[in-house]
């Protein structure tokens, strides 16, 4: 039970009161954990979600934030679009499950091959894990190779999962299979593909994650893909549609084997895709990458309205105005409050990411003191800000305005000493914790 001693006992009260039911139904009282309670600071936070619109969310209390987690990234066009909506209800009514396959889902393959030059076949899944999943079975088939080297977060199943703290259940025979290499080095890349030379069938890469690559950078895992002999996957199931409309290639011009994208291709309705070189893709005919939601209709009447907003709208240079002011503004107050040897921000107008650490303080409880100060005031985030077509520049002067208010109070906390006394729920937790 948690306790409800704080000023917050109000105001989270139906949230926490479903946390005790949770407790006893579901184990980590969530299904993903970057939305559990965990990431936020208990006791004086929401836990659970009710309703979305636009650029807001409503929590179990009836409290409004303004959404910047962006259900982990999905919603570019903002909650409960119009378009989006009504195509997913035209397709409800015809029917959103079939025993054949579909002519809009050839329809959206024939699309994603015009919309990305180097894409010449095209596999669906609902989960970015399906793809990437897919993607490495499918390198693995075509080089008649085991081992995978990767960078990045590349979704729940064993053949990833195992390289990180979260491997529990992983055999260990799999675990070695799949090696994690640094981003923006392109020596010890070349290094692992020289000590298991003749062995790599894929490297897959989240090419522009948070942080940008340095110039060559790309292009240069390229060319050691190519020498090897390796598959180069592109997992751009954060960034895609995000970023770039024609993800790290029309960023960078470096055209990778494969590609997998997801999250914001659908806008919240699950959709993931493989694409890429025919010579590959074309192992699907043998490789079993087939479900029964493969290529389910709701997903594929969202992604089809999500590339006719995309198409005529100018949704990137929104999200990038949007998040620019998030990113100047948030840099503006960690300099006001001198806190800068405590607090970081890096990252894209479309995706950044804060990070809470220094002078041996524990990073969490800045990081939880700074959300609950946010949560109090009507913002939800959890270090990081998606922001979306739907948000406005009011919401980001709110956001600012309340951020202020957190930083201000960490300032104090560090001055007088107490800054644990700041924080009136629990500390989070990192998703994946140290080892
Ligand atoms: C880069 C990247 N790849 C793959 C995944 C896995 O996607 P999903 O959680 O939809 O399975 C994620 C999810 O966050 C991701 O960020």
């Amino acid at each position: 039970m948690t306790t409800l001693s704080n000023d917050y006992s109000d105001r989270y009260r139906q949230s926490l009161e479903l946390l005790d039911r949770a407790e006893r139904a579901i184990p980590s009282q969530a299904q993903t954990f970057s939305k559990a309670w965990t990431q936020y600071p208990r006791g004086a936070s929401p836990v659970f979600a009710d309703r979305a619109d636009g650029g807001y969310v409503w929590d179990a209390d009836g409290n409004r934030y303004i959404d910047w987690p962006m259900a982990l990234g999905p919603l570019l066009l903002g909650h409960n679009h119009p378009g989006v909506n009504a195509a997913i209800t035209r397709q409800l009514a015809d029917g959103c499950a079939f025993s054949l396959p579909t002519k809009a889902e050839l329809a959206l393959a024939e699309r994603l091959i015009d919309w990305f030059p180097y894409a010449e076949r095209v596999r669906f899944g609902k989960n970015g894990s399906d793809a990437t999943a897919g993607a490495v079975r499918a390198a693995r088939a075509v080089t008649g190779r085991d081992r995978i080297l990767c960078c990045g977060y590349h979704g729940w199943q064993d053949w990833f999962i195992g390289t990180t703290t979260r491997g529990a259940g992983v055999p260990d025979a799999v675990k070695a299979l799949t090696t994690p290499f640094p981003y923006n080095d392109l020596p010890a890349l070349n290094s692992l593909l020289e000590v298991h030379s003749g062995e790599v069938a894929a490297i897959i890469m989240e090419p522009m994650g948070i942080i940008p690559p340095e110039p060559g950078y790309l292009e240069g895992v390229r060319k050691l893909a190519t020498e090897h002999g390796a598959v180069l996957i592109f997992d751009e199931c954060w960034t895609g549609f995000r970023i770039d409309l024609k993800g790290a290639y029309g960023e960078f011009g470096v055209a990778p084997d494969l590609a997998c994208f997801g999250k914001a291709l659908g806008n919240g309705v699950p959709i993931s895709v493989i694409l890429g070189r025919a010579d590959v893709m074309d192992v699907f005919d043998e490789v079993f990458f087939s479900f029964t939601f493969g290529g389910d209709m709701l997903g594929i009447a969202a992604a089809g309205a999500v590339l006719d907003v995309l198409e005529r709208e100018a949704v990137l240079l929104h999200v990038d105005r949007i998040g620019t002011a998030l990113m100047s503004g948030f840099r503006s107050l960690i300099e006001k409050y001198e806190l800068g040897g405590y607090i970081g921000l890096s990252g894209y107008p479309g995706r950044h990411v804060m990070s809470f650490a220094g002078d041996g303080r524990d990073g969490l409880l800045l990081k939880s003191i700074f959300q609950q100060e946010g949560l109090a005031r009507g913002i939800l985030a959890a270090g990081w800000h998606a922001p979306s077509y739907a948000h406005s520049e009011e919401d980001v002067k709110m956001t600012l305005d309340a951020y202020d208010v957190s930083l201000n109070v960490i300032r104090d906390g560090l001055d007088q000493g107490d800054l644990s006394e700041r924080l009136l729920g629990e500390t989070v937790e990192a998703v994946f914790r140290k080892p």
